[in-house]
């Protein structure tokens, strides 16, 4: 027989008038290979049919499954209930803006940090439908591969101290994007652009290093290097732009 587990969950619905922040909890049985997205499931339909959480893929692809698991952001589709204590408190992701108990809204925060950040291509080629795709060095195809694994899950902002402090911070996920543009050589940004968006305590200056982000990120993204990274650059066009160097 598996172990029992006690959950204890978060729960408040901010559409009803009538609901408080307070914790629930439930007793489970363990099963083998149980996830904490199997035992969600589980409680939800033997339990309480109004638990809400978010699940799409199952499997660490999508990032919607993001939560805090006792204190420690991670993707609860990816977490085996046998790597956890006896009590497992779940809690939502800090930061954005809860829609009820664990499910909370990413997108509209990753929207908003995509666009300030212009998180596309720029150039002023012209796009001709007809041309061949242009080619590139596999090695630097796979170096900006690296970075563009993230899914967006938004642990490394729930875990990353500046963001729980100010609102505008961008974290390390929107330095990591911008990491993934400059290695491109079709984005034909300066390091003086991206020094518009990312050279100030919003961006790269407002991070204090501590690199919550990186030891949290399900993807193991490199995160620590592209802070360091992009911190020199902007340092260094920081005294460009002062001196007036090229
Ligand atoms: S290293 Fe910077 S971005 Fe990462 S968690 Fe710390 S303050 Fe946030
Ligand atoms: S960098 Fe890692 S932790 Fe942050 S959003 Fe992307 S995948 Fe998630
Ligand atoms: S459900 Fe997609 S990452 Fe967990």
């Amino acid at each position: 027989m598996g172990r029992r587990l006690k959950f204890n969950i978060f729960r408040y619905n901010p559409q009803d008038t009538d609901s408080r922040p307070h914790t629930d909890t439930f007793s489970l049985e363990e099963t083998d290979s149980m996830t904490l997205f199997i035992a969600l499931t589980k409680i939800r339909e033997e339990h309480d049919p109004s638990l809400q959480f978010d699940f799409c893929c199952r499997a660490g692809i999508c990032g919607s499954c993001a939560m805090v698991i006792n204190g420690r952001p991670g993707l609860a589709c990816k977490t085996l209930t046998k790597e956890l204590p006896d009590e497992i408190t779940l809690m939502p992701l800090p930061v954005f803006k809860l829609i009820g108990d664990l499910s909370v809204d990413t997108g509209t925060w990753f929207r908003a940090t995509n666009e300030k950040i212009g998180s596309w291509i720029h150039t002023n080629a012209e796009y001709d439908p007809d041309a061949h795709e242009e080619k590139m060095d596999n090695a630097l195809a796979e170096e900006i591969y690296e970075l563009e694994r993230c899914v967006e899950c938004g642990c490394c902002v729930a875990a990353c101290g500046t963001a729980n402090m100010r609102e505008d911070f961008l974290g390390a996920v929107a330095v990591n994007r911008i990491a993934r543009f400059m290695l491109d050589p079709r984005d034909k940004r300066k390091d003086r652009d991206y020094f518009e968006v990312i050279g100030t305590d919003e961006g790269i200056f407002g991070c204090m290093g501590l690199l919550a982000c990186e030891d949290v990120c399900p993807k193991e993204l490199p995160l620590q290097d592209q802070l360091g990274i992009i911190r020199r650059k902007m340092g260094w066009t920081a005294v460009k732009q002062l001196f007036r160097l090229k």
